[in-house]
């Protein structure tokens, strides 16, 4: 069934955001780097936290907020993933989520492999929890293989060499890449034959496109559902961070027990807020708001494409198979290792550095594409007038 497109706020409305991405920077710059998107809540959330305002229920998070009902019976409509209630734990967010697994699994000074370029806060948390940082990066596509693919041999040596987990990013921040079921069973083998564990941020799973098959990494394999620990939230797809909740999923004893083992303190810092509108987006009530703005995200997609094709036909980009980030490549342009920082300044409009990600990210932009096609339209103009101005006076 096909929806018509969610369609985001006017920017004076989204200029009355006190969120981080619109009060980072002045009101002449385009803010399409930190992944918050321009969209109006889904009406059940509006409606849920508005009745909490109404009764000041603003008190702490009880001890079953619904959560695990509410995600299980998601996760078994929207992905055929069997959940079960009772092994879904909260927390704050996901990346706290991920530091406290660590910290529950290897021991200080540990290494963890990564595959950057990927979301920078995974290398800050790996070391939050005492770990060191293993990157072994993506592999690039190439005329050959179809997108972004994970370095299984790279990741057996590391792991063969000692280090003790996997920090997984399943779909892929930032190139969007979904991977395939077999790369999720082989790395859970992998992490298997050598005593590690894989822990897979699963945020952007929502947020798959139509026709692309998500594979959550505890349904992989049955040896993934005993390796693995999934940490998600409904933070990205419902634009929800603010809010303070989040999701660690297990499929086996061990695992479970792991997440039980956790500090009380790790649940309890879960978010009222959160969790009461983590419920209502998990709702089915909520499933066509998320399918209208899958649609919008597919409209934004394919518009980037356009755009860049006739306005920066040097830069280059693979459309993203999940979520609202975009992974572009200009460094033909000769803006330097971090294009974010002159396009900011010129083009004035504010993406993610590409560095941030990791060595790999050099010449590379982050760009949020979960706004208007206008704004998506006026950013990759204003990019372009600057290219074209720079040409002239070259
Ligand atoms: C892959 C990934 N993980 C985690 C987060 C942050 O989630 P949280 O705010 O729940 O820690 C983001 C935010 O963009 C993300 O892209």
């Amino acid at each position: 069934m096909s929806h018509a497109p969610l369609e985001a706020l006017p920017l004076e409305v989204l200029r009355r955001r006190s969120s981080t991405k619109w009060r980072t920077y002045p009101d002449d710059v385009l803010p399409m780097f930190v992944a918050e998107t321009d969209y109006p809540l889904a009406p059940a959330i509006t409606a849920r936290l508005a009745e909490a305002v109404a009764i000041g229920d603003t008190g702490y998070t009880p001890p079953d907020p619904g959560l695990g009902r509410a995600f299980a019976a998601f996760s078994q409509r929207r992905f055929g993933w069997t959940v079960d209630p009772e092994r879904v734990r909260s927390t704050a967010d996901v990346m706290m989520g991920v530091v406290e697994l660590l910290r529950a699994t290897t021991a200080p000074g540990d290494r963890v492999v990564i595959a950057p370029p990927v979301y920078p806060p995974f290398a800050i948390c790996i070391e939050e929890a005492g770990c060191l940082v293993e990157p072994v990066p993506l592999q690039a596509p190439t005329a050959d293989t179809d997108g972004w693919r994970l370095d299984l041999a790279g990741i057996e040596r590391a792991l063969g060499d000692g280090a003790r987990a996997v920090l997984l990013c399943n779909p892929h921040n930032p190139t969007g890449t979904v991977y395939p079921a077999a790369d999720l069973a082989a790395l859970a083998d992998i992490a298997a034959r050598h005593g590690a564990v894989v822990i897979s941020d699963e945020i952007h799973g929502p947020l798959v496109r139509g026709g692309v098959t998500y594979t959550p990494f505890l349904t992989a394999s049955p040896t993934a559902a005993e390796v693995g620990f999934a940490v998600t939230s409904a933070s990205k797809a419902y634009n929800l961070a603010g809010l303070k909740c989040a999701l660690m999923v297990t499929a086996h004893d061990r695992t479970t027990a792991v997440v039980r083992s956790l500090n009380p303190e790790v649940e309890w810092r879960t978010g009222l807020f959160g969790a009461l509108a983590a419920v209502a987006a998990f709702d089915a009530a909520s499933d066509e708001w998320l399918d209208a703005e899958r649609t919008a995200l597919e409209r934004n997609r394919t518009l980037l494409t356009e755009l860049l094709r006739t306005h920066l036909p040097l830069a280059r980009y693979r459309e993203p198979d999940a979520g609202y980030l975009a992974w572009i490549d200009v460094s033909a342009y000769g803006w330097g290792d971090d294009p974010a920082v002159h396009l900011r300044r010129t083009a004035k409009v504010a993406l993610h550095h590409g560095p941030e990600f990791g060595p790999e990210g050099r010449g590379y932009v982050r760009l949020n594409f979960g706004c208007s096609p206008e704004v998506l339209t006026e950013a990759i103009e204003r990019i372009a007038a600057v290219a074209g101005t720079e040409r002239a006076s070259a």
